[in-house]
C-alpha cells in the first residue's frame, strides 16, 4: 500500500460542502477543481487523492479498496449495505427521507410506492405492517404520483422546494440523513494513523447537529 490516502468524494452538489469541511479542518484543498470535469484530483500537500464518484457508488469504491475512505450519504449506506466501516457523522448535506404523496391521498389496498430506495422503502412499510408494491425509479421520483405511476413515493426532502413546486406533501418522515465518513476495513488498519488524524481534524469542525 502506498501512503497516499485515496478519498472517494461524491461528485455533484455535495462535493463543495465536503471539500469545504476538509478545508475547514486544515487540509489544503484547492477550489480550482470545483467546477471542472476532472475525476481524479491530486491533493499532494495533504498526501491525498480525491476520486470523484457518483454518490451512490462511493461505498463500492471503498469496499473494494480502490479508495481508502469516502464521503457518502447515510441514505446510500442504508439502502446498499456495503462491507465498510462508518467512522464519522460529518453533519453536512442534511436532509430527510420521507413518505410523500398528493394532499388528497387516501389509503388503498396494496398501494404502489415509487422510490430510488427500494430496500429502505420495503423495510419501512414492512415494519409498519403495510403491504405495498415498490417500484424502483432512478430520479425525478416526484413525477410518479403526479402522473399515476404510484400512490406515494419515498424520497429525500432537503428544502422542500421540489415538493412545493409539484403540489406534493410530506406525510411521514422515515429518518434524518447526513453525510458520513466511511473506510475500507483493510485501509483502516494499514493507514490507521493517517485516517485517525483526519478524523480528529474533521471532528473539530463538524457542524453541530441541530435537527428540529
Ligand atoms: C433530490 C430528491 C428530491 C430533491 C429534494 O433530487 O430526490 O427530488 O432533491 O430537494 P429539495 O427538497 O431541496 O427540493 P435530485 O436533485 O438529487 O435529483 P433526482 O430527481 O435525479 O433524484
Amino acid at each position: 500500500m502506498d501512503d497516499i490516502l485515496k478519498v472517494a468524494m461524491p461528485k455533484g452538489r455535495i462535493y463543495k460542502q465536503a471539500a469545504k469541511l476538509f478545508r475547514d479542518a486544515g487540509l489544503p484543498i484547492s477550489e480550482d477543481f470545483e467546477d471542472s470535469r476532472r475525476l481524479i484530483i491530486p491533493v499532494p500537500a495533504a498526501r491525498m487523492e480525491f476520486i470523484l464518484a457518483k454518490p451512490v457508488d462511493v461505498p463500492t469504491y471503498v469496499e473494494y479498496g480502490v479508495a481508502d475512505i469516502g464521503v457518502v450519504g447515510k441514505d446510500v449506506l442504508l439502502e446498499d449495505h456495503r462491507n465498510v466501516y462508518e467512522l464519522l457523522d460529518l453533519g453536512i448535506a442534511r436532509c430527510r427521507m420521507s413518505v410523500i404523496g398528493l394532499p388528497d391521498w387516501k389509503p388503498v389496498l396494496n398501494p404502489r410506492v415509487a422510490t430510488k430506495y427500494p430496500n429502505v422503502a420495503s423495510q419501512y412499510f414492512r415494519e409498519q405492517g403495510q403491504q405495498v408494491e415498490v417500484i424502483k425509479l432512478n430520479g425525478s421520483i416526484e413525477l410518479a404520483p403526479l402522473i399515476g405511476l404510484a400512490d406515494r413515493i419515498v424520497d429525500m426532502v432537503e428544502t422542500g422546494q421540489t415538493l412545493y413546486e409539484n403540489g406534493l406533501v410530506e406525510q411521514e418522515e422515515i429518518f434524518q440523513i447526513t453525510s458520513r465518513l466511511i473506510a475500507n476495513r483493510v485501509s483502516y488498519r494499514m493507514k490507521n494513523e493517517a485516517i485517525q488524524h483526519l478524523c480528529d481534524q474533521l471532528q473539530k469542525v463538524i457542524p453541530e447537529l441541530k435537527f428540529v
